[in-house]
């Protein structure tokens, strides 16, 4: 790759330069996470507070928001194994100073030996697990190729600049928070399970503070940041993933790993009221159902009736029992199956879709099923998003994922990563669930080669031209409920973007057919006229965890994390 081959020549001394730059000593850092920011340049929010230093020190080195992105990603997949990652894969919306707006999608790929049955036994029933634990889960990874495309493509500041750090805070090691090591101490079992020892994620009983060191990721990413994409994607790391693969029955090849592209797409666009909103085409879901919700709630007074106002909570919720169901029916990976976004997004077609909505009763999942245009959550939700603005006017909005918490669990040994288990996010039988309770059809059935459907909805939204909020979040089937909520909070109710997000969620994604509440969320009394009406309840701690900016009117950025995630933090400047 020529780009690569003129870093080459300068990298000697601009990693000089850069060491001399790098203010991020992890070491020092201390896990008081801020969880909300002012900034009158510039802002990043990350789920780890060393991911949003890195992110912040490259916007003060004079990267922008491309770079600072791609240097936070690589950062997460050594400070937040269980969810950032180069194993796993994602989408970045971005929009840039001049106004264009792209998305690339480097969402995992169904192996070359892949099939729609592979998940079944011989009397077609799924076989538990296969999809979720284990080397079979596993898609091939599109991590490295799309953050190297959309540095080739949007970045200024050198890739081996923006690797450097992940490779420091990899090399030298962190401490850890006690959230990580809650999670650690919680999948040792599932660690042992499908991985050999030694392994650094395999010790008993860890604590706030332990340090962790990945001197084999070091190694990865050092490859990487010398070969570009041949070093993930080629050599040694390829033949330490094919190695892994046939160790633990995976079907990984390096054919597959070695075609692997990541693809720009343009980004799904609507308006609701003033703001235009920019999200993730298919594979993702993401887009298309939060503008079908905004579009579907938009003819209602909901300023009028209120937040939580139970007219407003039924009305979102119809509304989001049917975007679901179009979900499950229509949503794939475009590239092998004809989406209809535009008839899915037609005026006429969400007209009709909120036919049969009434304004005092609950419509059943099953009516909506017959209508046309002819889940259950096993385990934590886990995924991960930032949003970041830059000083010359570019934002960037990123979700990645491995799927479950340290993805299919199994570690590369000899590349120090977790990879994904992201297969099962295919249907892989028509109407049985998978892990978020998502049901599906022949539109996300497997294929070789083919992309999982996602639900991830990294969004930027714009108002009179110019950006007003960059919006993610990780929890599966969730975040784009969440998405919807928010932006709805901030925009219909005025209320500060502190607030929006911390605010109680609820969720309805057609099947089951209930709404989820968040614990102590809504009022015993709001519940009861929710019942009234017909609905189901069904409470859960906590769902997505949003990460947002927002323009205030002077100008300036807000950045908040979420509370949800003792470890988000925003910070600008
Ligand atoms: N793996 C979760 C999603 O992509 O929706």
């Amino acid at each position: 790759m020529p780009k690569f081959k003129y870093y080459a020549i300068f990298s000697t001394f601009l990693l000089l330069f850069f060491l001399s730059t790098f203010q991020v000593d992890a070491q020092k850092i201390p896990y008081t996470s801020q969880k909300s920011a002012k900034g009158t340049s510039a802002m990043v929010v990350s789920p780890h507070p060393l991911a949003t230093e890195v992110g912040l020190s490259i916007l003060k080195a004079g990267g922008n928001a491309i770079d600072a992105t791609v240097a936070l990603q690589f950062a997460q997949a050594v400070v937040y194994p269980r969810a950032g990652n180069i194993g796993g894969g994602g989408f970045m919306v971005i929009r840039t100073k001049d106004g264009k707006a792209i998305t690339i999608d480097y969402r995992e790929k169904a192996p070359a030996k892949a099939n729609r049955n592979m998940y079944l036994d011989e009397k077609g029933d799924i076989i538990p697990g296969l999809s979720t634990k284990g080397h079979l889960a596993a898609g091939v990874p599109g991590t490295v190729d799309g953050l190297i495309q959309a540095h080739e493509q949007y970045g200024k500041l050198p890739f081996t600049q923006l690797i450097q750090p992940a490779i420091e805070l990899a090399q030298k090691g962190y401490p850890i928070s006690q959230t990580e090591a809650d999670r650690l101490n919680r999948f040792q079992d599932d660690f042992k399970a499908v991985n050999d020892e030694p392994n650094p994620f395999i010790k008993a009983n860890w604590q706030e503070g332990d340090v962790l060191q990945q001197t084999k990721l070091a190694e990865t990413l050092a490859r990487i940041q010398k070969k570009g994409r041949a070093g993930f994607y080629k050599g040694k790391t390829a033949k330490a993933i094919v190695r892994e693969m046939k160790e633990g029955n995976g079907i990984i090849s390096r054919r597959d790993l070695s075609k692997y592209k990541a693809q720009w797409r343009d980004p799904v666009e609507g308006q609701y009221k003033s703001y235009k909103i920019i999200s993730m085409p298919p594979p993702s879901s993401g887009g298309l159902a939060l503008i079908q919700l905004l579009k579907m709630v938009e003819p209602y007074p909901i300023e009028q009736w209120g937040f939580h106002d139970p007219r407003t909570i039924h009305l979102m919720a119809e509304a989001e029992r049917r975007a679901y169901a179009d979900r499950s029916q229509h949503l794939g990976d475009m590239d092998f199956y004809p989406v209809p976004v535009d008839s899915l997004l037609a005026a006429t077609y969400i007209k009709d879709r909120m036919k049969d909505f009434s304004p005092d009763k609950a419509t059943l999942s099953s009516d909506i099923l017959a209508g046309e245009f002819q889940g259950v959550m096993k385990e934590s939700f886990e995924t991960t998003h930032s949003s970041i603005v830059d000083a010359e006017g570019n934002a960037v909005s990123l979700t990645t994922t491995l799927n479950s918490n340290f993805g299919c669990k199994v570690w590369v040994d000899e590349g120090g990563f977790f990879l994904n288990n992201e297969m099962d996010d295919f249907s892989s039988k028509p109407g049985v669930p998978n892990q978020f309770g998502l049901v599906g059809a022949e539109a996300n059935a497997i294929a070789a080669g083919k992309r999982m459907l996602s639900s991830m909805t990294p969004t930027i939204i714009e108002k009179d031209g110019e950006v007003f909020m960059v919006i993610g979040a990780p929890g599966g089937s969730t975040i784009i409920t969440a998405v919807f909520q928010v932006f709805l909070n901030v925009a219909a109710f005025d209320m500060p973007l502190e607030k929006a997000v911390e605010a109680s969620r609820f969720h309805h994604q057609w099947l089951p057919d209930r709404i989820l509440i968040e614990k102590d969320g809504l009022s015993k009394a709001l519940q009861e006229k929710l019942k009234a009406m017909g609905h189901q309840l069904s409470e859960v701690n906590y769902m997505a965890v949003i990460k947002a900016i927002q323009r205030l009117q002077d100008g300036s950025w807000q950045g908040v994390g979420d509370e949800r995630n003792p470890d988000d933090d925003a910070r600008g400047y």
